[in-house]
């Protein structure tokens, strides 16, 4: 396929832009850098002997969107690019409904006047909120808790009221749990600006020697050791997924909507201590007030990703720690390092 991947110069993007390209697909990158830079694509270059076409702008902007579109001569989209942090969207709803939800619309609309086939969609598991039963199946209710998981959802339901407009145009739409790690490579990984907000690249620092300690927010909740518990997926699993989405679109025109988890809940404790075993790194920690707005469990029901597609999630949690510290310890300063490997 000849795919356009929005936000592929982002974390989740370039290791699903290295993971298309090593399945043999033609992949162009449309991405404003407002997050990211040109170094992890160009690290995917490499390690691929492929050269990616990027284009730098916006998705909100139709007439650059539509031009990228028009001479690309796509089949198919991956729409990554988006603004993903739910602290910042309290400061800035506007600005998030207007990048999730209208650059979703934007570009779309866009394919579907353009006849392109298929577009997979990166929603979040944050559209479900909190949930009283777990495991969580698609069918359980949207409750968005914060103006990031409201823009997600609202640009789900732009797709699928494009979809039913127009039925040769297939939709995926994948609700991450939480991506963590990075390739086993340690050349592509996540790269944060400023203080990490998630637990696994700010737990990469403490190890790293950046920050003193790791502050366990809350160690008193009704979960198997009183830590927070969410369902962490290695970043290059996810990345399959969205090869597995197209491809199911591809059988049979349809709409998707999956979890994409490992469909296991992990405790912060247990991150801790399979960090510790893995590496042999202590990690100071402190356990610490709860962090507002944070739920005790987060785990997804994957039984439809698993039925409806030949996915599996390969890699489990020491590997994902293993990947993490790796990057971590290649790339101490990301991707703007001096003593990055090439
Ligand atoms: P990221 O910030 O690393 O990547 C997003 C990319 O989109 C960046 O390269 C950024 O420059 C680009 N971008 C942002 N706004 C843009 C715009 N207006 N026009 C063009 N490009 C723009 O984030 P990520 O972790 O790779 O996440 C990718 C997608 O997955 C996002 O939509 C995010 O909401 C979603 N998601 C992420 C997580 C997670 O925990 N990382 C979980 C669930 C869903
Ligand atoms: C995980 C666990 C914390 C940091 C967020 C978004 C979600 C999705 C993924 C985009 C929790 C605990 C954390 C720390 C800690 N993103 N923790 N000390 O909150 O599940 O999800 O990122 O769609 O929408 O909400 O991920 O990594 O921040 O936290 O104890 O320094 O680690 O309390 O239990 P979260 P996280």
């Amino acid at each position: 396929m000849n795919i356009l991947v929005t936000g592929g110069a982002g974390y989740i993007g370039s290791h699903t832009c290295l993971r298309l390209i090593e399945k043999g697909h033609q992949v162009s990158v449309l991405d404003n850098l407002c997050n990211s830079s040109h170094e992890p694509l160009r690290r995917v270059e490499l390690m691929t002997n492929s050269q990616i076409p990027v284009f730098i702008g916006d998705v909100r902007d139709a007439d650059t969107v539509a031009s990228v579109l028009r001479d690309g001569q796509f089949d198919s989209i991956i729409h990554f690019a988006g603004l993903k942090s739910v602290s910042e969207s309290f400061d800035k709803p506007t600005e998030y409904h207007d990048v999730n939800c209208i650059g979703t619309l934007t570009v779309a609309r866009t394919a579907v006047q353009l006849g392109i086939k298929r577009l997979v969609f990166s929603s979040s598991a944050t559209v479900y909120g909190n949930q009283d039963t777990m495991p969580i199946p698609e069918n359980a209710p949207t409750a968005p808790t914060s103006p990031y998981g409201e823009s997600k959802l609202a640009a789900e339901r732009v797709l699928c009221g494009l979809q039913d407009e127009c039925s040769s145009f297939s939709i995926a739409n994948l609700r991450y749990f939480n991506p963590v790690g990075a390739h086993e490579s340690g050349r592509l990984g996540e790269d944060p600006r400023g203080v990490p907000a998630n637990l696994m690249p700010f737990l990469a620092r403490v190890a790293a020697g950046v920050y003193r300690e790791l502050l366990i927010y809350g160690n008193d909740y009704p979960t198997v050791d009183g830590t927070g518990v969410r369902d962490y997926i290695h970043v290059v699993d996810l990345a399959d997924a969205h090869v597995a989405a197209l491809s199911a679109l591809q059988k049979r025109p349809r709409r998707i909507t999956w979890n994409v988890g490992r469909g296991v809940g992990i405790s912060v404790a247990q991150i801790v201590s399979a960090f510790e075993r893995t590496t042999g790194i202590n990690v100071p920690c402190r356990v610490a007030h709860r962090r507002e707005g944070d739920i005790a469990e987060s785990y997804a029901d994957v039984t439809r990703i698993t039925e409806e597609s030949e996915w599996r999630p390969h890699k489990d949690l020491d590997s994902m720690v293993r990947d993490l510290w790796r990057w971590q310890s290649l790339n101490p300063h990301g991707y703007s390092g001096a003593s990055t490997p090439t």
